[in-house]
């Protein structure tokens, strides 16, 4: 592995609040060629053999990243037996790992449309979805594929488009109720709309301009759809309500300009975009809660090549960025830069809470707070909220009331004296105290008093002076003769 050399700061880190570039690290390199992971020599002999595929051609486009796994599309100038591939995201090999097409070679098969002809824009979705662009070729249409990582990678759905080629690249809007892909089409003056709930798509026209590169403002904001023009420095901007809300023509704005014609940006989930573009060594950011404005991010040495990088994120707080030259060695890096920021897919407050702040309970708007959700209290929202007005009672789950020993009623707010106390001749008036009613006394109030001053006698009820044996008298105080 070589040192870290490559990276030029070219501003301060204050720039760089999302990601600590002294994190950049070497994740894997090929010096000079990029393998595939063939299934047999004779397949490989067979692929050379018909085709004037060369392993030098190949470049890597886009990527996108689950836990395990990077995908990556591919381009070739002279063509490639798969364009869609995974290699794992840590591995314990000292070789870089070799291309594994994805979901199998089984799936990429030459004018079989059935299987993946040209994957382009790619996305991991927080559902564990892996969304592919498929260009199409010659016979087949354009598609855009859903593939289930968690469930052995099957295909969940498969959307044919009635046309063929020009997809770029695509983000995803979820919705209450709706996810939706965003597809830039370049030269055709439209973006391409796609709706997995009815599993529809249509075009939005935007007069006069085309576009390449996408990137969707992260979830807590009024949701924006950026647009990079074709072939320009323009950056452009159209709220996704006039998306949502099945629209057929669109004018975005103008917001800003770039100093070079960009051909991806990734948004992360606190809405910093970041920005790549044709033959230039770095990539930008812009901090889309300000004013646009451009600012150097990551300078990798010297990059011929007109696609130099691809960036993507995910769940995990790594930025994952494939660095490619042409002419150099190594040919090929993948560098991960990290702890940043997640992508504009997740929801920024989710994830960066207070530490200990309960997962399901808590959330948050900013870093390091801890909101409640109703019913839930304390620093940490692992308390519950008692049914409003309890007194002498807990919970496990919010507005309960369960009470307290010595304590009852709905709202514990009664006390239950000791078992014993006799509920006919007296009341409870502190824990373990038996208030008696007249005419009763005891501990428990269930003795009678007996008529005062009686002497020799005993009571069953008040006031009663039943003489023992031996005696007589209203107060049994005279002895037989
Ligand atoms: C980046 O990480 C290094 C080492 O982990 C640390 O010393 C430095 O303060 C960090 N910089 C920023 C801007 O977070
Ligand atoms: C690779 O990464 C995954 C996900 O972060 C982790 O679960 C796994 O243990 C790692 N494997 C190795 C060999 O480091
Ligand atoms: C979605 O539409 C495609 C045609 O574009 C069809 O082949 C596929 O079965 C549909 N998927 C679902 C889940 O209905
Ligand atoms: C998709 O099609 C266009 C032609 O319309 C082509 O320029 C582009 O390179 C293709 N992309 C991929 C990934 O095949
Ligand atoms: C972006 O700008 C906003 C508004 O000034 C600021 O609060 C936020 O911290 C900035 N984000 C980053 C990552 O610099
Ligand atoms: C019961 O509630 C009263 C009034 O709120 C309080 O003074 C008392 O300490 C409580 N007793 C117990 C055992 O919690
Ligand atoms: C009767 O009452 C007197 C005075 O209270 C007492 O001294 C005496 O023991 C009693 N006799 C009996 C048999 O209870």
């Amino acid at each position: 592995m070589s040192p870290f050399s490559f990276v030029t700061f070219l501003l301060g880190l204050s720039l760089a609040t999302a990601i600590n570039l002294s994190d950049l690290t070497t994740v894997y390199e090929w010096p000079e060629k990029i393998e595939y992971d063939w299934p047999s020599e004779t397949f490989k002999t067979k692929v050379f053999q018909d085709t004037s595929f060369e392993l030098n051609g190949i470049h890597p486009r886009f990527m996108a990243v689950s836990p395990e796994r990077i995908f990556l599309s591919l381009a070739g100038y002279r063509g490639l037996p798969a364009s869609l591939v995974s290699i794992p995201t840590n591995s314990t090999s000292s070789l870089p790992p070799s291309l594994a097409p994805y979901p199998s070679w089984e799936m990429h098969r030459k004018e079989i449309c059935g299987t993946i002809q040209s994957a382009s824009g790619l996305e991991v979705d927080k559902m564990g979805r892996l969304w592919v662009l498929d260009n199409g070729s010659k016979k087949c249409n354009a598609k855009i594929w859903i593939f289930d990582l968690a469930n052995s990678d099957k295909i969940q759905n498969v959307h044919e488009f009635s046309f063929r080629l020009g997809l770029h690249d695509l983000v995803l809007d979820e919705t209450p109720d709706e996810w939706f892909a965003y597809i830039t089409r370049f030269e055709k003056g439209h973006i391409v709309i796609f709706s997995l709930k009815t599993n529809k798509s249509w075009l939005l026209d935007t007069p006069g301009k085309s576009f390449l590169c996408l990137a969707l403002s992260p979830k807590q904001e009024t949701r924006m759809l950026y647009l990079g023009r074709l072939e320009s420095n323009e950056l452009y901007a159209i709220s996704v309500r006039e998306i949502r809300d099945r629209k057929r023509t669109a004018h975005p704005k103008l917001i800003g300009k770039w100093n070079q014609a960009p051909y991806r940006m990734l948004m992360d989930s606190a809405g910093v975009m970041q920005a790549a573009f044709f033959q230039k060594k770095y990539t930008s950011t812009w901090n889309t809660s300000l004013p646009f404005a451009e600012q150097p991010f990551i300078e990798v040495e010297t990059l011929d090549s007109r696609w130099p990088f691809s960036f993507a994120s995910g769940t995990s707080r790594n930025l994952w960025i494939t660095a490619f030259n042409w002419n150099a060695k190594p040919k090929y890096r993948l560098l991960k830069a990290g702890p940043g920021l997640r992508s504009y897919l997740y929801d920024a407050s989710k994830f960066d809470c207070l530490e200990g702040c309960h997962k399901e309970h808590g959330y948050c708007s900013r870093p390091g707070e801890c909101l409640c959700k109703v019913g839930w209290k304390g620093n940490y929202c692992d308390e519950c909220h008692p049914y409003p007005g309890c007194v002498n009672g807990t919970c496990n789950k919010p507005w309960e009331c369960n009470c307290e020993a010595s304590w009852e009623g709905m709202l514990c707010d009664k006390i239950l004296c000791s078992e014993t106390c006799n509920l006919e001749h007296g009341s409870c008036v502190a824990i373990g105290e038996c208030l008696c009613k007249t005419g009763w006394k005891g501990k428990n109030c269930d003795e009678c008093q007996p008529y005062p001053g009686c002497t020799n006698g005993t009571c069953s009820q008040p006031w009663q002076c039943n003489c023992a044996a031996g005696y007589h008298g209203k107060l049994c105080d005279l002895e037989d003769e």
